[in-house]
């Protein structure tokens, strides 16, 4: 296997090239500690509101929990106010951010109906804009998540991804498929390939990487610097390891045992409890058990069971049944 180079970002020298993507509900301290410890390059927050930042909204600041051991951490803004995502940028940067990475992607009603997220797609001058300010005032490099386009008719990823590296930004993920698409049908690699020959900034591709193999291909195909995995994480950060071992050997490792994965559920249950406390973790566990159990024996019993759990005992109950293949 050819070695790939690191990603490097601005003056940011990260090791690797496989990134945990931003996911709400999901990518908070303790997953994104699990993935950087089985081999993330960077991770990503979820997304936060500019406002909810600049007003000092409770709900907002919470999420800004990080830790040393994380870094380098992205934290991720949505917003359609150059003014306000400028003032916030320098508010993560604050924070501890090592670089502050904008929404330009989202599809959900809540933010594109106030001309947030992949509504900027079809504004490419307050989205140039948008840019333009933060990287004025951030003092980190500030990196952009973009979409195919907003609809089939209106792919324009490569004309967003000039402008914005032309005000300032210092790379951008390109997600694959348009606002129309959602997270459904396949995502259009093409458009990947055709950002790295739009722009000479770093590009992250991203869409449907699953496996070591996806990763390979995404990066030969596309000539992306580097692949970003959303989805294919969800209870399985493990698969930065195996992106690692791939790009270096070739070869596929397998998905982990029972006692592994219980192992991990252990870890991110116990992350969960010290941010939210007992209650609010044992039932994010839920969610996150259903994604590490897939495709185990045993898993329909293991959910069923945590997901009646009242207690923290029978929860950590459950996970040595499982290891212990009691359930199978
Ligand atoms: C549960 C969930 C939450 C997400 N939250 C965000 C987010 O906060 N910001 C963002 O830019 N993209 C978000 N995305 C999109 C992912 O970052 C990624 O672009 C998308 O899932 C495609 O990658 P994949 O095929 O590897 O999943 C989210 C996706 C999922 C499934």
């Amino acid at each position: 296997m050819h070695r790939v180079p690191n990603l490097t970002i601005g003056t940011l020298q990260l090791d690797g090239v496989a990134v945990l993507a931003p996911l709400a509900g999901v990518g908070n301290l303790p997953f994104r500690l699990l993935c950087r410890r089985q081999g993330a390059a960077l991770v990503f927050s979820e997304m936060l509101s500019c406002h909810g930042l600049i007003r000092k909204q409770p709900n907002t600041w919470r999420m800004l929990a990080s830790d040393p051991e994380e870094r380098p951490v992205a934290f991720q803004l949505f917003g359609a106010d150059p003014d306000a995502m400028a003032e916030a940028s320098l508010r993560l940067a604050e924070a501890g951010a090592d670089l502050v990475d904008l929404n330009f992607g989202c599809p959900v009603p809540k933010v594109v109906r106030h001309n947030g997220g992949a509504a900027l797609l079809k504004t490419p001058e307050l989205l140039q804009a948008i840019v333009a300010a933060c990287a004025r005032r951030c003092p980190r490099p500030v990196t952009v998540k973009i979409r195919a386009g907003w609809d089939e008719d209106r792919i324009n990823a490569a004309e967003i991804a000039r402008r914005a590296q032309d005000a300032g930004a210092a790379a951008v993920t390109v997600h694959a498929r348009t606002r129309a698409q959602r997270f459904g049908g396949e995502a259009q690699w093409d458009v990947i390939a055709a950002v790295t020959r739009a722009v000479g900034l770093p590009v992250i591709g991203n869409g449907d990487v699953v496996t070591g193999a996806d990763a390979a291909r995404m990066l030969a195909e596309t000539g992306c610097q580097a692949v970003m995995v959303g989805r294919g994480a969800l209870g399985r950060p493990w698969v930065f390891a195996h992106i690692r071992h791939y790009l270096d050997t070739g070869v596929e490792l397998p998905e982990p045992g029972r006692r592994e994965r219980a192992g991990l559920i252990r870890e991110h249950f116990a992350g969960l409890r010290a941010l939210k406390g007992e209650r609010t973790a044992r039932l994010e566990m839920r969610k996150h058990s259903a994604w590490y159990l897939k495709g185990l024996a045993g898993a329909a019993e293991a959910r069923r069971r945590i997901n009646a759990c009242e207690t923290e005992t029978a929860f950590l109950g459950i996970l040595q049944a499982l290891e212990r293949g009691a359930l199978s």
